[in-house]
């Protein structure tokens, strides 16, 4: 959980309100027992966000968004983890302990000088007809020039270090604004090229790309360093402006600036691009936080397919039955920039009304090069879905994209499918819903006490169901704080990869009380006893057969046998 001890986080989600939080930014009305108003992160009339004040949890029915007071404020002020910490620690007038920010150094003083330095390469552009003359030939007004915030870096080695005061010099390095050669001399990394500033969500310049401007200037495109304030693999170009149109249906990955600036120019403000880089997971997640839908937009050559197919493999595993991803191929030799410009705003959004489906996309990648109307071909295109298929995570899509396949190939996909009047509980669970960790997993996020309650002698690990791993934590959590409430212990799973899962299992039993949710704990309790002692006896079984059992052995197993015909 970043970098701030998690007790600081506990006692802080334990002092203040979420409803008084949220109630600062959104109208909210009493409900029943929770709290509802209309969700600030998607456009509706009638209210299906909602508040609860016993879990210090939000949630929205309509688009799905959930999390503690910590992800209201990141996901409605666009702030990261510790500033949204920050603000609500003042809030509670709270000290964030300063080990938080042990081995950083401050960010302040590098936000000034890229702030700085934007200013200068403003500047620089206006009194340059040539750049001026460049940026307008390529469709771009002033307007939008200065939604970007273009500039242009001089070609000199110094322009931008003489800017600065000496005792600045060692901070214009970190940012990656300055370079050192060889023989230790400091020189400008940026000359004679149009400036675009990359921004994090918040609007902050982080880094900056810069444009060749004469035809022999290589490389073509020039971008800043990794840095303490940029990561690429992080960041979005344009999204601090997109973010501001979270309420379209969909958000635009291109591959450049230009395309941005360009679909920006003719009213598509939706639209972001990677820097220079694959699309990467933490990219694809951070924009389903706003969107429910990617479409992912390449040239239509064959570096474009290859792109588009490298999206595809990080995006499988994120694909969850609630998103969307559609892949949209221009035509060969235009990238959205030229298209856009070319056909206007209203063809351009016709071309991603009729974008490709993942399941198309990845269809026609695991098809391609197969006969699928030979034998051999269709046992191939068995063997090479497996690996894509595996990536899905368990759900509706996934079982249509495995029915599709078995047509296709006319064969079952999953050789050892547990047949519908089989019971027993060592075969993997068909879907989500029959697991029975979930609905554990929800009780113990609910009321982190029932932790308490779960018998020592009951080893989930003996079950081969997905998330005792998150079991162990959440137990481990609850023995270290009893009293955690629900909203701090989702935080402990900020940054795991089953963050959105446990955001849902929240609410599976938000129509109970906790009383009523205590017989449920008990219920299952019960149930999961059950199970792992006949998978215990079923083990126990198999090896006398095999190899005979030791004394201890043959004493657990009638003890298992024993309990059981009393049950
Ligand atoms: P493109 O070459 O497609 O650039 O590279 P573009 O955006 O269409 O640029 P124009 O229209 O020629 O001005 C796409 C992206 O790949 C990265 C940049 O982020 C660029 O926007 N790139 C490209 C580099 O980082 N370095 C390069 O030399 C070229
Ligand atoms: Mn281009």
């Amino acid at each position: 959980m970043a970098s701030i001890p998690n007790e600081f986080i506990e006692t802080l989600l334990d002092r203040i309100d979420i409803q008084e939080v949220v109630g600062a930014r959104v109208q909210l009305k009493k409900a029943g027992k929770d709290y509802s108003g209309l969700c600030p992160f998607h456009s509706e009339n009638t209210p299906s966000f909602t508040v609860s004040q016993q879990k210090q949890f939000y949630h929205c029915f309509g688009c799905g968004k959930n999390g503690s007071a910590i992800g209201f404020m990141m996901e409605y002020e666009g702030l990261d983890f510790i500033d949204a910490v920050k603000d609500l620690a003042q809030m509670a007038g709270m000290q964030v302990p300063t080990t938080a920010h042990a081995g950083h150094k401050p960010k302040t003083n590098l936000y000034a000088v890229t702030e700085k330095a934007t200013r200068i390469f403003q500047q620089q552009l206006k009194t340059n007809p040539v750049v001026i003359e460049y940026i307008k030939n390529r469709g771009i007004s002033g307007a939008t020039c200065k939604t970007f915030q273009l500039g242009y870096a001089l070609n000199e080695w110094d322009a931008l270090l003489k800017r600065f005061d000496p005792n600045e010099h060692e901070l214009l390095k970190r940012t990656g604004l300055s370079t050192q050669n060889d023989q230790q001399r400091t020189y400008d990394k940026f000359r004679n090229r149009l400036m675009f500033p990359i921004h994090d969500k918040r609007g902050r310049v982080i880094a900056f790309g810069g444009r060749a401007i004469e035809a022999d200037q290589k490389p073509k495109y020039l971008n800043s360093p990794e840095t303490d304030l940029f990561h690429k693999g992080n960041e979005l170009y344009g999204l601090h402006l997109a973010r501001k149109h979270s309420n379209e249906s969909y958000v635009l990955v291109v591959e450049g600036y230009m395309d941005v600036i360009a679909l920006h120019q003719q009213g598509v403000c939706n639209a972001v691009a990677t820097l220079g880089t694959a699309t990467s997971a933490q990219h694809i997640s951070n924009l389903f936080k706003v969107w429910e839908r990617i479409v992912f937009c390449f040239d239509g050559d064959a570096a474009g397919v290859q792109a588009a197919e490298k999206a595809l493999n990080t995006a499988l595993p994120l694909y969850l039955d609630h998103t969307i991803i559609d892949f949209l191929f221009l035509p060969q030799g235009e990238d959205p920039d030229s298209y856009v410009m070319q056909h206007g705003k209203e063809a351009f959004t016709q071309a991603v009304d009729a974008a490709m489906p993942l399941s198309e996309f990845l269809l026609q990648v695991i098809s391609r090069n197969i006969n699928t109307n030979s034998i051999d071909g269709k046992a191939q295109l068995n063997e090479k879905a497996k690996p894509y298929l595996n990536q899905l995570p368990k759900g509706a899509f996934k079982s249509m994209m495995a029915q599709k396949i078995s047509q296709i190939s006319g064969q079952a996909l999953v050789a050892n499918k547990p047949s519908k009047n089989s019971k027993s509980p060592q075969q993997e669970p068909t879907s989500a819903g029959d697991n029975p960790l979930r609905k554990l997993i929800s009780l113990l996020l609910n009321v982190p006490k029932f932790c308490a309650g779960i018998p020592k002698e009951l080893n989930l690990h003996k079950l081969s169901f997905k998330g005792v791993e998150i079991i162990d934590k959440i137990v481990e959590i609850q023995r270290i704080n009893p009293q955690i409430n629900a909203a701090a212990m989702l935080e402990h799973f900020r940054d795991s990869d089953y963050s959105p899962y446990l955001g849902h299992l929240m609410r599976i039993y938000d129509h109970l009380d906790e009383s009523e949710k205590a017989l449920e704990f008990k219920d299952i309790i019960n149930y999961l006893n059950q199970l792992t002692s006949k998978v215990e006896i079923e083990r126990l079984r198999n090896k006398q057969m095999q190899s005979g059992l030791d004394s201890a052995e043959k004493q657990t197993l009638v003890q298992l046998l024993r309990q059981k015909t009393n049950q």
